[in-house]
């Protein structure tokens, strides 16, 4: 098995995530519930978020719809140029995502930007034919990727919003002007944006309904190099790969100073991005920013750099960190006729602000956690850790009576009923120590509290270390205070 089956497997045994729908033939693919322990860890991911990036740089969070008005995506250029290129075949009218389609028959490198034309050419060039009727295609078509939906009796054309953003964009103005805002803003939101994939695949990865943590800088383009905050994160040491070629270890000042970077506001962002993503666990030396052509970014992109994670299944784009500039805001100042201007309160100047962003996929994000914690143990009965970081693990502190007998279990309860007002805990009484043992690790549980027979003697327990398998024994009213700082340090 491979590690992406591995994790699959722990998914679906233990709670972390399944298919929506699941008991009716008809569910569709693309949509996949968290379950009670993929809550739990997603909520830990964003309280990081917040404070390693939002709470960090002074951001602004907000929580918009989901639902927005046709406007918005005529203004944000998704109802022209959300689309994916399709093919038809004439015969059985199996449809396919053309791009990819290409590449999997032929192992070219189609972009996803590739125009209709050159789309043609490779299908005529290298004949491709229908994989289930070896039927011919027909022309290459666009399919909008937007879930279109119809708002009262009349069906209003609205949209679900394909990326959370278009919501901060639409707010900005009234949340600059009434929050006091200053350039650079930083506008933060998580949420659920919509994509209707052509192909949705690999769980998590590849969804139709997904989550996002987007932060938009809003900024004045002409002091992308004025920010005295950068020098906090000067040193911090990025991996950059441009064009294909190898990777740059770069400190952040260097990388602006040598035009790796544009600007020190970029660099800067990236900075908090890289230092965000080294708490959760990640291997940082399997990560990389990206560059991209002009061929891969997103129209509404100048410059785009992918936060990228190697995993058993390849480079996942974590992170898409796009340089947007006015586009947005002049997009919905032409359509919605508000002037988006604001002034800048360090100079009196009036300006149209530019954007960066970074907008994270928070199910890939988390899909990459797990990934990369999982551990096999070769020399210990092959059991199976989750090494994750003690703040992120779903389930804190495990509490094992020895036995169901003698009290052990009653005073078990006691002390769960204790520690689950401050920490995510878990009784569990039934099966072989060994068994319960495992099964916590296998979620990545740091510490199990075991109470045995001297536990009736003398009050105390024994905690036990995930990773160490060591154990050591403390008085049951020091439990609390042992596990505010070990999750504390582990920060
Ligand atoms: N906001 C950029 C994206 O959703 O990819």
């Amino acid at each position: 098995m491979s590690n992406y089956e591995f994790i699959m497997k722990l998914a679906l045994e233990r709670g972390f995530y399944f298919p929506s729908c699941e008991i009716y033939a008809d569910a569709p693919a693309g949509f996949w519930e968290y379950g009670p322990r993929g809550v739990s860890i997603k909520n830990k991911f964003i309280d990081l978020w917040r404070k390693e990036l939002v709470r960090r740089d002074s951001m602004m969070e907000i929580d918009g719809s989901q639902i927005m008005s046709k406007s918005v995506f005529v203004a944000s250029g998704h109802i022209g140029n959300f689309t994916d290129p399709i093919i038809k075949c004439k015969k059985c009218n199996s449809t396919f995502r053309a791009d990819r389609y290409i590449s999997e028959k032929t192992g070219e490198n189609v972009s996803e930007r590739a125009l209709d034309e050159e789309i043609s050419q490779l299908i005529t060039k290298y004949e491709l034919k229908c994989q289930n009727c070896d039927g011919d295609f027909g022309d290459v078509t666009r399919f909008n990727m937007m879930f279109r939906v119809g708002i009262g009796p009349a069906a209003e054309e609205a949209y679900l919003r394909p990326e959370t953003c278009q919501t901060i964009f639409v707010d900005f103005a009234r949340v600059f002007k009434t929050m006091r805002g200053k350039l650079p803003l930083g506008i933060a939101q998580i949420g659920k944006s919509f994509r209707n994939e052509i192909a949705p695949r690999q769980s998590l990865l590849r969804l139709r309904e997904f989550y996002q943590a987007e932060i938009e800088v809003f900024c004045n383009p002409s002091k992308l190099d004025d920010l005295p905050r950068f020098e906090q994160v000067k040193n911090t040491v990025l991996n950059i790969y441009e064009e294909r070629e190898t990777v740059t270890q770069v400190k952040a000042g260097e990388a602006v100073q040598e035009g790796i970077l544009p600007n020190r506001l970029v660099g800067y962002y990236l900075s908090l991005l890289n230092e965000f993503y080294s708490k959760t666990g990640i291997d940082m030396k399997r990560t990389r920013f990206r560059r991209l052509s002009d061929t891969e970014k997103a129209f509404y992109a100048s410059i785009a750099f992918d936060f990228e994670v190697e995993t058993s299944i390849g480079w996942l784009e974590l992170v898409a960190c796009n340089y947007r500039s006015d586009y947005d805001l002049k997009g919905h100042s032409a359509t919605s006729k508000q002037n988006l201007e604001v002034i800048d309160p360090l100079d009196q100047s009036k300006v149209l602000p530019h954007v960066f962003e970074l907008s994270m996929g928070i199910d890939r994000s988390l899909y990459t956690i797990l990934e990369h914690s999982y551990f096999q143990d070769f020399e210990h009965d092959n059991r199976i850790v989750l090494k994750l970081k003690p703040y992120l693990a779903p389930v804190s502190v495990g509490v094992l009576p020895l036995m169901n007998k003698d009290g052990l279990a009653e005073k078990a309860e006691g002390i769960f009923a204790d520690l689950k007002q401050d920490f995510d805990t878990f009784l569990d009484v039934s099966g072989s120590i060994g068994r319960r043992y495992r099964r916590l690790e296998e979620i990545g549980t740091p510490f199990a509290v075991t109470i045995d027979k001297i536990t009736m003697q003398n009050d105390t327990v024994t905690i036990r270390d995930r990773d160490s398998m060591q154990q050591k024994r403390i008085p049951v009213s020091e439990l609390s205070n042992f596990f505010h700082c070990a999750l504390q340090d582990s920060k």
